[in-house]
């Protein structure tokens, strides 16, 4: 079912009362359409078909997927099957199996009758305390901005992908320092990369079009030389997972830059929730990769429709997330505060 989408609205799922609300990213830049999410199934289509992405957002999907499914039956193997479900849905954001986890360590030590309250109220937390924690997020970010002001204004940031308030339950990831600092009234220029294949820079520019914020669409290709040419004054990504040493991954193409930016004296921030780093995980050769649909380089997504650039039968190859050595991160901005890529534990010393 799709309705209007409000335009002043800057969340891009509402988690009421047995009902969930998601602003349907398949669409975007090209309509903005919501949707009702009414049975679980609905919630696992929308992570898997990336009507939400993001990992803080699939995570926060995830948990009312539970919520969704236990309001027909709250049994102990509804709960197991339901989480099975959506952790099959995709495999390397980690916001995902967190919340899962978290969503099965509330509801299975309550009796059945009082489990379906207690999941949307569960859900509702994720969401909020997702909300609070970007916004921090945000706050630390601005000051890394701030300091480098004295260099030039605009600031020139760079980022990849899409981490702005709709891969998150608000206010985004990597975005988040951007957003604080623009409302600072401090002056920000984001290059934004195209990101190929699936184009989710095409998110990015429509949310910062939206906010006001100046920014530069380029191919993937031309951040190499855009450092080179010191045009870049930080990169700042968001991460699907970061493992307990701090390597990173985030969506296939940011290692990449990572390089440059080491390469050019460039300092490289990932940006991300205490949800998103995998404490089991010790270091980033253990983070699955997803591997997507070969079509989705065929064929090429835009208005009005999908175009064909390589043959249906054309052997492709598409991972869609790569892993960042922490060794060239120069920062991990959290809730909790900005560390070294490998001092990252000290923040969280209580987990
Ligand atoms: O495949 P997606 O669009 O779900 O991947 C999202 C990303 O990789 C984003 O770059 C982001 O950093 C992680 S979510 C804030």
């Amino acid at each position: 079912m799709t309705t209007a989408f409000a335009a002043a609205e800057l969340r891009p799922i509402h988690v009421g009362d047995g009902t969930v609300t998601i602003l349907d990213q398949a669409q975007l830049p090209y309509r903005v359409e919501s949707r009702m999410l009414c049975k679980l199934e609905d919630a696992a289509h929308a992570i898997r078909a990336m009507q939400v992405r993001g990992a803080p957002l699939i995570g926060v999907t995830a948990a009312c997927g539970i919520a969704l499914a236990l309001i027909h039956d709250a049994s102990d193997s509804a709960l197991a099957a339901a989480v099975d479900m959506l952790a099959a849905t995709r495999p390397t954001a980690v916001n995902l199996r967190w919340a899962l986890a978290r969503m099965s360590a509330r509801l299975q030590t309550l009796p059945p009758p009082a489990r379906a309250n207690a999941a949307w109220d569960e859900a509702r937390a994720i969401a909020e305390e997702d909300a609070a924690s970007n916004h921090a997020i945000g706050e630390h970010g601005r000051r890394i901005i701030e300091s480098l002001a004295a260099r030039r204004l605009p600031i020139a940031v760079m980022t990849h992908c899409n981490a702005g308030w709709l891969a998150t339950a608000a206010y985004g990831t990597a975005l988040a320092p951007v957003y604080a600092a623009h409302a600072h009234g401090i002056g920000v220029h984001v290059f934004v990369s195209e990101t190929r294949p699936r184009n989710q820079g095409l998110l990015t520019t429509w949310e910062l079009g939206k906010a006001g914020v100046a920014h530069t669409l380029i191919a993937d290709n031309a951040a190499g030389h855009l450092m080179q040419r010191g045009a870049v004054d930080l990169v700042i990504v968001g991460a699907d997972r970061i493992a307990a040493n701090g390597d990173t991954a985030n969506k296939i193409g940011t290692y990449l830059k990572a390089l440059a930016a080491q390469a050019n004296g460039v300092p490289f921030y990932v940006a991300a929730p205490g949800s998103t780093i995998d404490w089991q995980c010790s270091n980033g050769r253990d983070i699955p990769i997803e591997e997507r649909d070969g079509e989705e380089l065929r064929l090429v997504r835009g208005v009005p429709a999908a175009a064909r650039i390589a043959a249906a039968d054309m052997p492709v190859a598409n991972p869609a997330f790569d892993v960042t050595p922490a060794a060239l991160v120069t920062g991990i901005i959290t809730e909790r505060g900005v560390a070294a890529a490998q001092q990252l534990a000290q923040l969280f010393t209580n987990e």
